[in-house]
């Protein structure tokens, strides 16, 4: 099937924009905090991510990024099967949803990138397996993931309101 053209970036720039706004995140794009600080915000995406990912049946997206973060986690001596989970997930029902999600989290890898730049100059001591995840190959693994979505005989509106879904649920439990 023929990629479709859609620009699902564009089409969910302002919710990006206010995720990346949501004070603590702002803060860590800062490079301006406390290894603590820095701690709290992996405990966080650690409470996202994990329940999430135990729903994802895809084994080619499955743990990738929750096992990179749970090396930082260890790292910083935090007990992974302790921390909180959130309850109020984004729907993973349908093949919308599911893709949407992993476009998410594997997108965020771009974000991750340019903080693991800055954190690596301003908080030398915080591990960083999980925003620098894949490195360098970051932006070509993206592209070619994004791609084979935009592949997929997806209804694309139900694709950008699940985006938008993952989107908003992640600003309601970064702004504890
Ligand atoms: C800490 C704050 C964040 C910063 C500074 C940030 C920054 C960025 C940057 C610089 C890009 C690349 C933009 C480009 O290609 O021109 C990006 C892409 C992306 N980010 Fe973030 N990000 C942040 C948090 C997040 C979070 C928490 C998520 C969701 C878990 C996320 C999801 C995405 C996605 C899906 C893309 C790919 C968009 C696309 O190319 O289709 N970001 N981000």
């Amino acid at each position: 099937m023929e990629e479709n053209t859609m620009d699902l970036k564009k089409m969910t720039f302002d919710l990006h924009q206010k995720l990346e706004s949501v004070a603590r995140l702002k803060k860590l794009a800062s490079g301006d905090l406390s290894l603590q600080e820095y701690k709290e915000i992996l405990i966080r995406f650690h409470g996202f991510l994990e329940p999430m990912e135990a729903q994802i049946d895809d084994l080619m997206y499955k743990n990738k990024r929750l096992q990179d973060l749970q090396k930082d986690l260890i790292k910083l001596d935090i007990n992974c099967a302790e921390i909180p989970q959130c309850k109020d997930l984004p729907k993973l029902y349908t093949d919308e949803n599911r893709y949407a999600f992993i476009y998410v989290m594997e997108g965020s890898r771009n974000g991750g990138m340019f903080l693991s730049k800055i954190l690596q100059e301003k908080l030398p001591s915080a591990p960083l397996h999980y925003f620098y995840g894949m490195g360098p190959q970051t932006m070509a693994y993206f592209q070619e993931l994004k791609s084979s979505i935009l592949t997929k005989d997806l209804d694309q509106k139900k694709l950008v309101e699940s985006v938008q879904e993952c989107y908003l649920k992640m600003i309601k439990w970064f702004e504890y």
